[in-house]
């Protein structure tokens, strides 16, 4: 009796033991870069799981050679803000007043949006290649995101590749695609003084006022707006309307503006607005108009 009780006993012994050296071997092997891509194929693997039967077309596969070098080009030149693993929490948190986005695709999966500077005609849609090579080599004035004009397009191209793998399962099954809005020329007159009046009629008129307040009458934009937006990761974006006066433009030129105006911000309340393209380039001049009066401290302060 004695005996079976002993035998039992080392069984147990080394039932419980070999599961835990099993243990012990498993996490030696999985490294962090396996256990994160087990965790991306999981993640595919409930989303596949939940999309229609027509949408389980593959659209997009990493190529290898351009996530290696895009991790690289990441690592040194945007890991520090968007970090480790994209999620768009910084190596170094202090002190950003914006929050770097996050490339997880978790908000675009919760039908938020993932990205705002786009030129498609749908709030919702991810961003085209050329939207966001646009965004990195341009910066984003007014908020922390740098312009990196020295990356060629090749690096631009990697850098892509290896940001759509943080968000693998939504690139491979969704490519942006639909009609991208065409901005024509910009007019010879654009801030001649008919049109910054005429922009300025508009401004009340087709109610920008109400949002970006009329600033150089010393209003300052009224904000029982929605002043922030949490993304899945609890990033806080900014959408306070802009004070052309004080706060930059963050796609500064006239065409970026005219495509602004048209389409709108994703993710924040500034709306598509129908308007012509006279309206437009109109209400461009007066924007640009209440920016050079900002510039040059000529707007009354209340
Ligand atoms: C100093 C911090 C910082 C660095 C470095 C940085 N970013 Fe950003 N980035 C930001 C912030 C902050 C935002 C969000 C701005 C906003 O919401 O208006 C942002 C936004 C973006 C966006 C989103 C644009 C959109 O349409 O929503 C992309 C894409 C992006 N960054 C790519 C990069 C890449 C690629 C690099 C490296 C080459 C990089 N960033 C380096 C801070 C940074
Ligand atoms: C419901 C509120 C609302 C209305 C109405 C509105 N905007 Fe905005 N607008 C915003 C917000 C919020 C932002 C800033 C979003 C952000 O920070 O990403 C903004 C940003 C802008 C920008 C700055 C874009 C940039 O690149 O920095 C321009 C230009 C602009 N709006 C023009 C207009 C014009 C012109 C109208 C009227 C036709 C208008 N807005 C109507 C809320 C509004």
């Amino acid at each position: 009796m004695k005996w079976v009780a002993i035998a039992a006993l080392i069984t147990v012994f080394l039932a419980v033991g070999s599961g835990v050296l099993a243990h012990f071997i498993r996490s030696a092997d999985a490294s962090p870069k396996l256990l994160l891509d087990q965790e991306r194929r999981q993640r595919e693997r409930d989303y596949r799981f939940n999309l229609p039967d027509q949408e389980l077309t593959v659209r997009w596969t990493p190529n290898q050679d351009a996530v290696e070098k895009g991790r690289f080009l990441y690592t040194i030149n945007c890991m520090t803000c968007h970090g480790f693993n994209g999620d768009g929490n910084p190596v170094t948190p202090e002190g950003l007043p914006i929050n770097p986005r996050d490339f997880t695709g978790k908000s675009h999966i919760n039908q938020k949006v993932m990205f705002k500077y786009k030129s498609l005609n749908k709030t919702d849609a991810l961003a085209l290649d050329e939207d966001l090579k646009k965004t990195i080599k341009e910066g984003l004035p007014g908020t922390p995101m740098p312009g990196f004009s020295i990356l060629s397009d090749d690096d631009l191209n990697s850098l892509l590749e290896y940001i759509k793998t943080f968000a693998y399962e939504v690139w491979r099954y969704e490519q942006p695609t639909g009609p991208v809005l065409q901005v024509p020329p910009v007019p010879e007159d654009l801030m001649s003084q008919v049109r910054v009046d005429g922009g300025r009629t508009l401004f009340t008129g087709r109610g920008c006022m109400a949002c970006h307040g009329n600033i150089e009458q010393g209003a300052k934009p009224p904000v029982p707006l929605p002043t922030e937006w949490k993304d899945e990761s609890g990033n806080t974006i900014s959408v306070l309307p802009r004070n052309f006066a004080v706060d930059p433009i963050r796609r500064p030129s006239p065409p970026d503006i005219f495509t602004t105006i048209r389409l709108g911000i994703g993710g924040t309340v500034m709306p598509a607005n129908p308007v012509s393209d006279e309206e437009t380039w109109n209400l461009i001049a007066y924007v640009l108009h209440l920016r050079q009066l900002g510039v040059e401290g000529k707007i009354p302060s209340q």
